[in-house]
């Protein structure tokens, strides 16, 4: 189906190819910085064990969803709430999605551009041999001085938009089909080397071991509402990708394969992290600055970190790149499908437009903190809420079972998926969004 640009509608060509641009998206700056950041402040263990119950429970079935329903409707995220109702309110469901992708872009991209800008100082082996202190200072000249910063940032949105520029198949799909494996084998040498340190017994306890009393409510919610966030839901990504996903492909077993991967790389990253913390005996609870300080102070000190350092910032760096992608691809597929532009000039477009807001997310770390509080505390879950119940609730019955089952080896578990997507999935995401926004 064409759009109304008069474009031929862009489609993955194989469903290898839109997985892996799924799991690109879904892992990101979220697995690798996040999560290590968030398992430690929250004690490790248990804080683990809550978070994969909320990405089988609650994240799949949303992810199903969302790439449901923009396969079944050949649409961005606000037409295809348009296609079957138009002129209603939950046109804005599509609206709150594409303005969190937007938002969430403009400073997504200045914690890339550190990953850029670390990348670029273990190259030039400047991380390695340096003290603690030194350490600490480069992170707080980089965001203390908004040039740099800035340069970084701008590059690394510049990549991405040239990468969607180029096309579904041949942009985004290439970019999961090259960086994705490479992503993997960079891990699994991080990982090797970790393996062999000191500090892995502790490491590994810290992640795994059930430490029951270091949870809280706090923990839990932030668990269920991180889920959302590494799985890219709430703000119509998985529409927009899914809407370029073939009938005969597999759309349930595709969304479990993406969340696994996600989730794999989420706990081996904290693998790599946390023994490598312990070996040199720092905090692991040290929050944003365990990847930008913590961790690069490790590595400093580490025989062969020059060369470890340059695999840990390159992996970080393409996580990034296939996630911000997405978040571009959202943007452009909205005005590509609503004001019929062209791709070329939707993406660039989307991009001047990001940059111009993430350059105050780059300078201004209250700004920074602001935005990130509006999109993952009210945009994402109110948008994750919207597309649930307008599947389970209001899409066409048949429309939705006849998508499910297209191409799925899976279809007999539409039962169970539409009852959790009615039920328990609203209320926890309730929950979360309550709790978020400082009502329970
Ligand atoms: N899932 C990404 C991460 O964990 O870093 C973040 C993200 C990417 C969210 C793309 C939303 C999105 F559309």
């Amino acid at each position: 189906m064409g759009s109304d640009s008069g474009q031929p509608r862009g489609q993955w060509n194989s469903g290898t190819g839109f997985i892996l641009a799924a799991a690109g998206s879904a892992v990101g700056l979220g697995n690798i910085w996040k999560f290590p950041y968030i398992t430690g402040e929250n004690g490790g263990g248990a804080f683990v064990g809550v978070y994969l119950l909320c990405i089988l429970l609650v994240g799949v079935p949303v992810m199903i969803a969302e790439i449901l329903l923009g396969r079944a409707t050949r649409s961005s995220p606000v037409r295809a709430f348009q296609v079957q109702t138009p002129r209603s309110p939950w046109i804005g469901v599509g609206m709150i999605g594409v303005l969190a992708a937007f938002l969430l872009m403009s400073y997504y991209s200045t914690v890339a551009g550190w990953a850029l800008h670390y990348t670029y100082l273990s190259v030039t082996n400047s991380i390695h041999g340096a003290g603690a202190e030194q350490v600490q200072g480069m992170f707080e000249s980089l965001t203390s001085s908004p040039l740099v910063g800035v340069v970084w940032q701008v590059v690394f949105i510049v990549i991405t938009v040239l990468l969607a520029v180029a096309g579904v198949s041949k942009g985004i799909e290439r970019c999961g089909l090259v960086m994705m494996p490479g992503l993997f084998v960079l891990l699994v040498i991080l990982l090797g080397k970790a393996m062999t340190m000191p500090g892995w017994g502790d490491g590994f306890d810290f992640i795994f071991g059930m430490r029951f009393d270091n949870l809280t409510a706090a923990g839990v919610l932030e668990a269920l509402g991180h889920s959302f966030f590494t799985l890219s839901l709430g703000m119509g990504a998985m529409i927009t990708y899914g809407s370029y996903l073939r009938r005969k492909d597999d759309l349930v077993s595709a969304s479990l394969a993406t969340a696994a991967t996600d989730t794999v790389v989420a706990l081996v990253a904290s693998m790599v992290v946390f023994p490598i913390v312990f070996t040199f005996g720092l905090e692991p609870g040290a929050g944003p600055g365990l990847l930008f300080v913590t961790l690069p102070t490790a590595l400093a000190q580490m025989t062969g970190g020059a060369v470890l350092s340059v695999v840990f910032f390159v992996m970080l760096v393409f996580g990034a790149v296939t996630s911000g992608i997405a978040m571009v691809e959202v943007i452009a597929a909205f005005m590509i499908d609503d004001f019929g532009m062209g791709r070329r000039k939707a993406c660039l477009i989307g991009g001047a437009g990001v940059t111009l807001c993430g350059i105050p997310a780059t300078v201004s770390a209250i700004w920074f903190g602001r935005v990130d509080y509006l999109v993952s505390n009210w945009l994402l879950p109110l948008g994750g809420l919207g597309i649930a119940l307008y599947v389970a609730w209001k899409m066409d019955r048949a429309l939705r079972r006849n998508d499910f089952g297209s191409g799925s080896a899976l279809a007999k578990g539409y039962g169970i998926w539409l009852w959790g997507l009615k039920f328990p999935v609203p209320v926890c995401i309730g929950l979360v969004f309550l709790h978020a926004v400082g009502l329970i």
